[in-house]
């Protein structure tokens, strides 16, 4: 039984009419030191492969996304099927969701970390590239649980990095972060600032990306570390956008509070040295970064050299100037509560974006404030009904 045979399995709740139901799990069985594995069935390893039968044939190389099922690498896979690639997804659903996935898109539940799977989803997928999502991604989590996340984000990126090298993927892109700057010195911050990392999640992902930077040089594999600032929106389309509970990006609780979801919204600081006192940030509309990826990957494709680029359009907006705006699309004038500083929060940071633009030729359709408001607002109302 191989991988690709899995991926032509059917679960019920994507078949297409008229279709046999059938779903099934595979152990992983090791064969000695790097042999590849080969896959048993009907043993539970919490591991299944699932499509329509409309997916791609295996024979074609195909995109490997990790943290396909969550916000931003759901909107990748999206992006990536309408431009005809051939998608594979890896994600353990911790906080992801299979609907977010495409129809047609095979969905491999597991973990970045098992190298026995990667490395033989790597081979008989043909993965020639892996856009590199799946993380834990909560900074004040991180804080509680540092060995969790250093666990998550940097140990099982190392193995999914070895994995990429030993199996010859050409090209990978990461999903790295503004927490690598931490406080910065000056805004806006260019890739060549200093990177000290205030939370174990920034250090996690910056260590990542030391590894990948150290791969590339005595591996060859080429990469594009693209570091995001803060990624609000949804999907034009409205197929997919952040579903997830509890999160805390500011846009997604303020339009949250602003549908009724909360009873009201905290501003945490209002004495920051800011015009207005709350902290400035770069939001980044989601299908503009999804852009940066795609942009990315025709480059390293045409032989671009590796590189570190910044995610953000160049300028920021302070937590009123958001809450004012949710306010004013939304038409609703909910509760918003002045709370104290949070731990780790810096004052303002802003990206220097020029880089991406001119390696790239990035060039983002949806740097408006309003706009990533109204898709939020549209996401967050037709959340509440796949909700209810
Ligand atoms: N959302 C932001 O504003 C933001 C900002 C900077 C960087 N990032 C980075 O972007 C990436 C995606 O973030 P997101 O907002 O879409 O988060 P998300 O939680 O919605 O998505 C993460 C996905 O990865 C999956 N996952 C986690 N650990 C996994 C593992 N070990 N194996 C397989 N799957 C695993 C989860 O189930 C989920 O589907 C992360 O790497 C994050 O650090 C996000």
């Amino acid at each position: 039984m191989t991988v690709s045979d899995f991926a032509h399995a059917v679960t019920p709740w994507v078949r297409p009419r008229g279709q046999r139901a059938r779903t099934v799990a595979y152990e992983i069985k090791r064969h000695g030191a790097g042999a590849l594995p080969t896959l048993q069935p009907n043993v539970l390893f919490n591991t299944r492969v699932r499509t329509t039968s409309n997916s791609a044939p295996a024979s074609l190389m195909s995109v490997l996304v990790t943290g396909g099922a969550g916000y931003i690498g759901s909107h990748m896979v999206h992006a990536l099927v309408d431009s005809g690639e051939s998608v594979v997804v890896l994600d353990n659903l911790s906080t992801g969701f299979k609907w977010a996935i495409p129809r047609g898109v095979a969905l491999v539940i597991g973990e970045t970390g098992d190298e026995a799977l990667v490395s033989r989803l790597i081979a008989e997928r043909e993965v020639s590239a892996i856009i590199h999502f799946a993380a834990s991604i909560v900074v004040p989590d991180s804080v509680s649980d540092p060995l969790g996340y250093y666990r998550n984000n940097t140990v099982n990126s190392r193995a999914l990095i070895e994995c990429a090298v030993r199996g010859g993927v050409r090209q990978f892109i990461f999903s790295s972060t503004a927490a690598v700057y931490g406080n910065p010195a000056k805004v806006p911050v260019s890739e060549d600032d200093a990177v000290t990392p205030m939370s174990p999640y920034g250090s996690s992902k910056l260590m990542t990306e030391i590894m990948l930077r150290d791969a590339g040089v005595a591996h060859g594999i080429d990469y594009v570390i693209l570091r995001y600032f803060n990624v609000a929106g949804a999907d034009p389309k409205l197929r997919t956008g952040q579903s997830t509970k509890g999160a805390t990006h500011l846009i997604k609780v303020a339009v949250e509070t602003a549908l009724g979801k909360r009873a009201k919204m905290d501003v945490f600081g209002t004495d920051y040295p800011t015009p207005d006192g709350t902290c400035i940030r770069d939001y980044i509309h989601v299908a503009d970064l999804v852009r940066a990826h795609s942009d990315a990957l025709t480059y390293l494709r045409a032989g671009g050299r590796s590189a570190t680029l910044n995610c953000g359009y160049g300028h920021g907006f302070s937590v009123l100037e958001v809450i004012d705006t949710v306010k004013r699309i939304s038409g609703v004038d909910f509760r918003v509560d002045r709370a104290g500083r949070r731990a780790g929060d810096p004052a303002q940071i802003v990206a220097q974006s020029d880089r991406a633009r001119e390696l790239l030729g990035w060039q983002p359709q949806f740097d408006d404030l309003a706009t990533i408001v109204t898709h939020a607002l549209a996401w967050e109302r037709k959340l509440g009904t796949l909700q209810n």
